[in-house]
């Protein structure tokens, strides 16, 4: 680390004043409720730990009286004087509660995830919260994974983008100092949690050293690039060894190369879970493991702070580890102004969102939504959607049609507090004048039972112009501990779309979900599908607003809808084979297909549809040769494209990049992206998108242990494209 290091003289006086009790002490962290983990809180061990100085930190504790309360025993009432951190899951909102992250990553639009941190971090701030255990940036292709929902999506490219943007929407720009009105961020979790073999919560994760690179440390990168204050460990093992306890990924990547000087701090007693991992032996065992792997602070279990002193002693953990351990976290409150100003002003709490926030939460939502189906009609000729604002009749059913469960998991306090918009509300006060049928239909979940309520449902829609059919998941099945073995539509309630379909009558399906589902057979009788995602505080202003096109909806999908649960892991960038399935090559049997599905996913990555219609150009390259060692060096391709709104409605389009390296010394995705731009167009109107390609584009990384980037000579295939399976004029980029 030749930069200066922050804060270093303060840090390096206090080291010296500290006893090891309150060494092992800042290294604690304990949960005033038990909220989101398994067990209970420890709300009873707080105050006696404060005050003697054993402790570090506090989370799931929010309020600006409550903290200060706490805050005072530690500052005024310990030897010290140390003040507490205070952490809480402050995933996509505190009061207001904006989209899920998948959805905000279906916006493709990072502003959004910057937008939604600045609000959060100023309401959680006020109520004197310090440290948001936020973005999660774990990539994954697994939809059966609950947590796909606090994810950004199959691609690494696209969450490394909404990852830095978050963690500048909660800290600032620029790593320094973090203001009053601004919070630690935590880039979680590190690292491969997403690739839980199987999509079941907490299992097995085993990588190669390539795929790490190449999939899933890029979004830490860019977080740490971006200043990131702490970072989380996975729950998952990496390749045989416990992620708690992986010094190549905490220390030698990390640590040593990202030159990261931040806090790692544990997942919800992860270090004590080294034990039944069956990595250590004992708590005494998980403790060394973790500190000397990079663990700086430890989560709910005790481990690292009863046994340091007997580790000390018989010299399994170091002086110099335990005090860089604390350095970090001293670091880390120095960061935050803690020491100046330990207390929040209650004064200046907020206590609800406000009109200007909720604007926000509402567009976002807006932006996030993917069209997925709007089929012309036969008799009419024209698409269903947008609907008419002059409709005169609507029937509002399904399970989720009047629910107010659309905040998605990891929804903070703003969840219970404030009741999401429901959709027969939204489109209540869109279309005043119109005569609003409503039936529930079927439960959201279970089932078996006799559904009387689809009669009432076919009834609604039989009696109106259009049916909006609003079905999906409840939060409960998403976020941590959501895994599903089958990720079609819960109960009946694709009996529900059936029925509707029969009556004729035209109809939308919008989905509220937490993760790509398997959307069943339906699907080929529905005019027009609308994925909303879990779309939080403003749902149904939201749903509203793209139904009847306030908003034309412009998000693209950030994972893939597979055809059925069976076909997952499906995804975008995959490897060819050596017998690939596609237009050229439909041997009926030998080849890298299922014998009773379709090739290829229901609706691919990058795919959304809009209101109006886009153009693309051929795309253009500076240069069509270049050499490893000139990019090596810093030279880049510039890629350029006209895009052109071809319809009568404004409207945005994603333009994506995409490269492929068709040989390689190692096997390589058939489509990487490393370009997205979402472009607004009034009707009629062009523009030129450009994007750059460096050496990070167009190189990859080996299996060697120590991690080995390379760039070798030959082709690069380059596309420019409104989704990942869009067939588009290719240009070839040679690498001499
Ligand atoms: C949970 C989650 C983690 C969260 C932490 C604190 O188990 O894995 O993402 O930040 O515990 O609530």
């Amino acid at each position: 680390m030749d930069r200066p290091v922050p804060y270093e003289s303060e840090i390096n006086a206090l080291l010296a004043r500290m006893t090891l009790e309150e060494k092992l002490g800042q290294l604690q962290q304990l949960a005033w409720t038990g909220d989101t983990g398994p067990g209970e809180g420890q709300a009873r061990l707080i105050e006696s730990a404060a005050r003697e100085g054993r402790l570090g930190s506090v989370l799931n504790l929010h309020g600006a009286r409550r903290t200060n309360d706490l805050q005072r025993i530690a500052v005024e009432e310990s030897r010290l004087g140390i003040p507490l951190v205070f952490g809480l899951d402050v995933i996509h909102g505190f009061w207001t509660t904006f989209p899920i992250s998948l959805a905000q990553a279906a916006s493709f639009d990072p502003d959004i995830a910057r937008l939604d941190a600045e609000v959060s971090a100023r309401e959680a701030r006020s109520n004197g919260v310090h440290w948001a255990f936020s973005p999660m940036m774990d990539v994954t292709r697994e939809p059966r994974w609950g947590r796909v929902s606090e994810s950004s999506g199959e691609d690494p490219y696209l969450t490394a983008a909404f990852a830095a943007a978050k963690v500048r929407g909660y800290e600032g720009e620029g790593g320094g100092p973090i203001a009053s009105d601004r919070m630690a961020a935590c880039a979680k979790h590190f690292v491969a949690y997403g690739a839980v073999e199987g999509g079941r919560e907490y299992n097995t994760v085993d990588v190669s050293e390539s795929r790490l690179r190449a999939l899933h440390l890029p979004p830490f990168r860019a977080a740490v690039d971006a200043g990131v204050a702490t970072v989380m460990a996975a729950f998952n093992t990496l390749s045989g060894i416990p992620a708690h306890a992986n010094a190549h990924a905490l220390t030698d990547i990390l640590k040593r190369d990202w030159d990261f000087d931040g806090v790692v701090v544990s997942d919800w007693a992860g270090v004590a879970e080294l034990i039944p991992h069956g990595f250590a032996a004992d708590p005494a065992d998980a403790a060394r493991l973790a500190l000397n792997a990079g663990i700086d602070m430890e989560m709910v279990s005790t481990c690292i702070a009863d046994r340091g002193e007997e580790l000390l002693a018989n010299g399994h953990i170091s002086a110099e580890r335990l005090d860089d351990a604390v350095a970090r976290i001293l670091r880390l409150k120095f960061r935050l102004g803690l020491f100046e100003h330990p207390y929040t002003d209650e004064r200046a709490e907020i206590s609800a969102p406000s009109a200007e926030t909720r604007r926000s939460a509402r567009e976002a939502a807006a932006r996030s939504m993917v069209l997925l189906k709007n089929d012309s009609r036969s008799v009419s000729r024209d698409r269903l959607l947008p609907l008419s604002p002059d409709i005169t009749s609507i029937a509002v059913v399904g399970p989720f049609a009047d629910s107010t469960d659309l905040h998605g998991a990891w929804a903070g306090p703003g969840a219970d507090a404030f009741p999401a918009v429901t959709v027969t509300e939204g489109i209540r006060l869109a279309v005043p004048g119109a005569k609003i049928g409503y039936a529930k239909g079927v439960e959201s979940e279970g089932g078996g039972e006799a559904t009387p309520g689809i009669a009432e449902a076919v009834a609604a829609a039989e009696a109106s112009d259009v049916t909006v059919i609003v079905v999906g998941e409840p939060a409960g099945l998403s976020g941590e501990g959501g895994s599903r073995s089958d990720i079609g539509l819960p109960g009946e309630q694709g009996e529900l779309i059936e029925a509707i379909a029969r009556t004729g009558r035209p109809f939308v399906v919008v989905l509220t979900c937490g993760r790509p589902l398997a959307l069943g057979p339906w699907l080929a009788s529905a005019p027009a599908v609308l994925v909303a995602w879990h779309p939080g505080l403003e749902a149904g202003h939201a749903i509203a607003d793209v139904l009847f096109g306030a908003v034309n909806p412009g998000g693209k999908l950030p994972a893939s809808f597979p055809r059925t649960t069976g076909q997952v892991p499906i995804h975008y960038n995959h490897e060819n084979t050596g017998r690939p399935c596609g237009p050229d090559h439909q041997d009926p049997r030998y080849g890298a297909r299922y014998l009773d599905l379709d090739h290829g996913p229901e609706f691919p990555f990058g795919h959304g549809l809009s209101y109006t219609t886009f153009a693309f150009g051929e795309p253009t390259l500076t240069t069509f040769t270049l050499s490893a060692g000139e990019l090596l060096d810093g030279a880049t391709v510039e890629v350029s494209v006209t895009v052109r709104n071809t319809g009568d409605r404004d409207g945005d389009e994603v333009v994506q990049l995409y490269v492929h390296d068709p040989v390689a010394s190692l096997v390589q995705p058939v489509r990487r992206l490393r370009g997205f731009q979402r472009v607004s167009l009034a009707a009629g109107q062009s523009t030129t998108v450009r994007f750059t390609l460096g050496a990070e584009d167009i190189g990859f990384w080996t299996n060697a242990p120590e991690g080995e980037f390379v760039i070798e000579q030959g082709d690069i295939h380059v596309y420019v494209a409104n989704s990942s399976q869009a067939e588009v004029p290719m240009r070839t980029l040679t690498i001499k």
